[in-house]
């Protein structure tokens, strides 16, 4: 690469490192996460964890990848509810997940 080249190189990635460090300035954490406080949602996740494990692993596989049912990775508490009320195999599990649960476990999926 020829010096000119390179000096080209710089200068086009580095307005990019440049704004992303204004961005990280303009919005702390606090304001682009605006969770209550990220301790609780830490907390939500891992009880949703264990909710995923003990009720749909068996299904959706190691981390929601996907086994019997569909990947779930991504999903939010909404789709949990419409998924229970909706799917016939998940019909048995309708009765012994609480809404607490269905949040807990809408953290754990989304923040996979
Ligand atoms: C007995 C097997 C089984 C268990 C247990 C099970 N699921 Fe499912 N689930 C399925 C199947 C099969 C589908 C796909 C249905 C379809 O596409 O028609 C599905 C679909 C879903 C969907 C919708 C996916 C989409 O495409 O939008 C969500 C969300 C979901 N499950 C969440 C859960 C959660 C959370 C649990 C645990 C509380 C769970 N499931 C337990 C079999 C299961």
């Amino acid at each position: 690469m020829t010096t000119q080249r390179l000096a080209f190189s710089i200068a086009a990635v580095l307005p990019v490192f440049l704004a992303a460090g204004l961005t990280a300035c303009v919005y702390p954490q606090s304001l682009a996460n605006p969770s209550p406080s990220p301790s609780a949602n830490t907390a939500l996740i891992s009880q949703g964890q264990q909710l995923f494990v003990a009720n749909c692993q068996v299904c959706h596989g190691t981390n929601a990848t996907g086994l019997i049912g569909p990947n779930i990775q991504g999903k939010t508490a909404t789709d949990v509810t419409w998924a229970l009320q909706n799917v016939a195999a998940m019909s048995s599990l309708s009765g012994t997940i609480t809404t607490s649960d269905i949040q807990a476990l809408g953290a754990y999926l989304s923040s996979l």
